[in-house]
């Protein structure tokens, strides 16, 4: 059963997720810990009512970048985890953590990668326009937003919507894909190869058929 730390900034939605997924045996994991470097976050709310343990690691009392990443790596290590997982925490990770968690710190992020990395994809993607917007589950490295990727899915843009309607709809779909992701990741079935991830035992050619197009046929 592999041990999982989530680091959070806010409501924690797709932590909500996750906790369910482990409740429901969908993930063979345990959460030994939820950080956050916001004493406000609801998520904390969340993970204690489940039970966990929660931590706050407030970036703005350490004046070095190193020393923030060094004591999320001290709570992470106290809590024996292995598997970091970021469900909406707005601090970019420094090499510190990654190299104490090698190809073992997974991200969500709310647009199609690459495109829309940073803050905000879901209003970068309705301003831009797109008709097909999204999420992304990837590994994470010293670039922002841009390790190897795990899952997308893709959410349409509809006439009427609302940026904040759009946010919604793929904050539905982050809920299904990220659990899905750790899932994954906790039964051993995912390989890195370079840029690519390699899942086994899926049977792709259900996919081979499939695609998602803006316009209806
Ligand atoms: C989610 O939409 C997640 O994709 C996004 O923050 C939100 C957190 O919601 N993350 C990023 O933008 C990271 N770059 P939640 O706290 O309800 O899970």
């Amino acid at each position: 059963m592999t041990k999982i730390g989530v680091l959070i900034s806010g409501s924690g939605s797709n932590l909500q997720s996750i906790i369910e997924a482990v409740k429901s045996g969908r993930i063979d994991g345990e959460i030994t810990v939820v950080i956050s470097n916001d004493p406000e976050a609801y998520g904390l709310t969340r993970a204690a009512d489940n039970g966990i343990a929660t931590r706050v690691v407030k970036h703005g009392d350490y004046l070095k970048r190193q020393d923030f990443d060094k004591e999320l790596v001290r709570v992470l290590q106290a809590g024996g985890v292995e598997l970091v997982v970021l469900a909406g925490f707005m601090r970019v990770v420094g090499t510190l953590l990654l190299e104490a968690f090698p190809d073992r710190v997974i991200n969500i992020h709310p647009a199609i990668l690459p495109a829309f990395p940073g803050t905000d994809g879901q209003a970068q993607a309705f301003n831009y326009g797109v008709k097909l917007a999204g999420c992304t589950v990837h590994f994470v490295d010293e670039k922002v937003d841009h390790g190897p990727i795990i899952i997308q899915a893709a959410v349409p843009v509809l006439a009427g919507d609302s940026k904040d309607e759009l946010k919604a709809r793929i904050l539905k779909c982050e809920h299904k894909i990220f659990p899905q992701a750790i899932a994954l990741y906790c039964a051993g079935k995912l390989r890195i190869e370079g840029r690519r991830v390699v899942i086994t035992g899926i049977d792709e050619t259900l996919l081979s058929e499939q695609a998602l197009i803006s316009c209806p046929l």
